[in-house]
């Protein structure tokens, strides 16, 4: 188990687009350590979110590490232009990528943190093979493409076997869970062996985000009965 705090990004999907620059400014003054900026194409996930140029206004006001989630096809055309947006990790989707060890290499030869992405049904054995080049493996807990859906519960049994698998073989991986995260799951999820919580409508749509993201971030695994 890390001693490390546990880290919060609240994915930026759920802002206010209109009044993005208020919403930055509130993940800046609160407790999250990263911004998840979540870009898809309408073709590996049937919606569109946001592209590039919408990052670099974020990147703009950020003051934190911006944590691009790549829900798009052939992540590698892209890569370049995603680091010189703001990216500080950049992660692409396991079923996206033919050659995956190459577009890690390309993803660190920019000088960004590499992540891979998993859906739902996707095993987490088949990161075997890459887990050393890794640093970070987010984990959908719901299908990627929309914010407020369901949380996934077999996420839990994921973390728990893809941590196993680190050990002695990449002891600083982050497992990052996104999708569907609240305080309802959050302390499992973290007890599993997750070290990054995204979280988007739960810290949006709250009356307090900044006391929404305090109260992931306070979560206590040493102390809470789960
Ligand atoms: C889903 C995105 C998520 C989403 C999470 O495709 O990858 O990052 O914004 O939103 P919530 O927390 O509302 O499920
Ligand atoms: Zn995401």
């Amino acid at each position: 188990m890390s001693l490390q705090k546990h880290l919060i990004a609240p994915s930026v999907l759920a802002a206010d687009f209109a009044n993005l620059r208020d919403d930055i400014q509130m993940v800046n003054n609160s407790e999250a350590d990263w911004f998840h900026i979540d870009i898809m194409d309408g073709v590996f996930v049937p919606n569109i979110s946001f592209g590039f140029p919408v990052m670099q206004a974020i990147a703009k006001h950020a003051t934190k590490p911006l944590d691009v989630h790549l829900m798009i096809v052939d992540p590698d055309r892209y890569l370049k232009v995603c680091k010189d947006s703001g990216a500080d990790i950049i992660t692409v989707h396991y079923e996206a990528c033919t050659h995956l060890h190459r577009t890690l290499a390309a993803i660190k030869e920019l000088g960004c943190k590499a992540g891979v992405a998993l859906n739902p049904h996707t095993p987490v054995a088949l990161l075997k093979d890459v887990l050393a080049d890794l640093d970070l493996v987010c984990l959908m807990s719901v299908n990627p493409g929309f914010g407020g859906q369901k949380f996934i519960t077999n996420t839990y049994a994921k973390v728990q076997e893809l941590r196993g698998m680190a050990q002695g073989v990449n002891d600083g991986l982050f497992i990052e869970v996104d999708g569907g995260v609240t305080t309802d799951n959050a302390a499992r999820l973290l007890k599993a062996g997750a070290d990054v919580l995204v979280a988007g409508s739960f810290v949006f749509s709250a009356k307090d985000p900044i006391a929404t993201v305090k109260s992931l971030k306070d979560i206590d695994i040493n102390v809470q009965n789960i």
